[in-house]
Parts: C-alpha cells; structure tokens; sequence
C-alpha cells in the first residue's frame, strides 16, 4: 500500500467515514447569508454535534461547511442527506433545535423545509 493510500485512510478513519448516518451542509454565505451569521450557525452547529454526541458512535453525522449550495437567499442555507432536506434560515439561534428533533429524534423540522430531495429514492 502506498504511503499516499495509507495517509488518505488514516485521514477517513479519524473522522469514521463509512460510519456517517447523515451529513449536514451548512452555506456560510455570502450571498444566502452574511458570513457572519453563517460562521456563528457554524459554530454552535459543531458544538451541538459534539455535545449530543454525534461525533461519533451509532448516530455519528458528519458536517461540513460550504461556500454555497446555489440557493443564495434566506439563508443560512443547510441541506441534509441521505434525506434530501433542505431547510432555510439556520441562524445560530435555530440550530440546537435541528440538532436536537432531526439529527437525533429522527424528525425533521416541517416549518423550516422549503424543499426535499432524497437521493437514490
Ligand atoms: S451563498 Fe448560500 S446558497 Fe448561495
């Protein structure tokens, strides 16, 4: 195995990929959101995860943040998979409720989708 192979499974391995049940994409702005408001959404997103132990073990969810998921209004734009949902308005304030009812109680918040794709389905 190559030293580059090794690296890249050492990497997935500390993050247990293959692991994820789901993965939240959350835009930082600019253009849905100002920067600031997406980098503090940000914030108490990871530390939400954390803290209800996400980070790791059966329920284990993956984030990441991105530039923009194309919407571009209303934001902090957030999607989420497997289930394809994507929810607008995610200021700070909102996100330990979302990590809480869909991350882990399974129920996505209804009043906050404006729109559903689920891959593969
Ligand atoms: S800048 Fe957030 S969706 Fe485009």
């Amino acid at each position: 195995m190559s030293d580059q192979v090794q690296d890249l499974q050492a990497a997935a391995a500390k993050l247990n990929l293959g692991q994820y049940q789901k993965h939240v994409f959350l835009c930082t702005g600019p253009s849905c959101c100002t920067p600031e408001v997406g980098l503090a959404a940000w914030e108490v997103l990871k530390k939400e995860i954390k803290d209800k132990g996400l980070s790791t073990g059966p329920n284990v969810c993956q984030r990441t943040k991105v530039g923009c998921l194309r919407i571009c209004c209303h934001g902090p734009t957030m999607l989420v998979y497997p289930e394809g949902t994507w929810y607008n308005g995610m200021t700070p304030d909102r996100i330990p409720r979302f990590v809480q009812e869909h991350l882990v109680e399974g129920k996505p918040i209804k009043e906050w989708i404006f729109a559903e794709n689920p891959i593969g389905k």
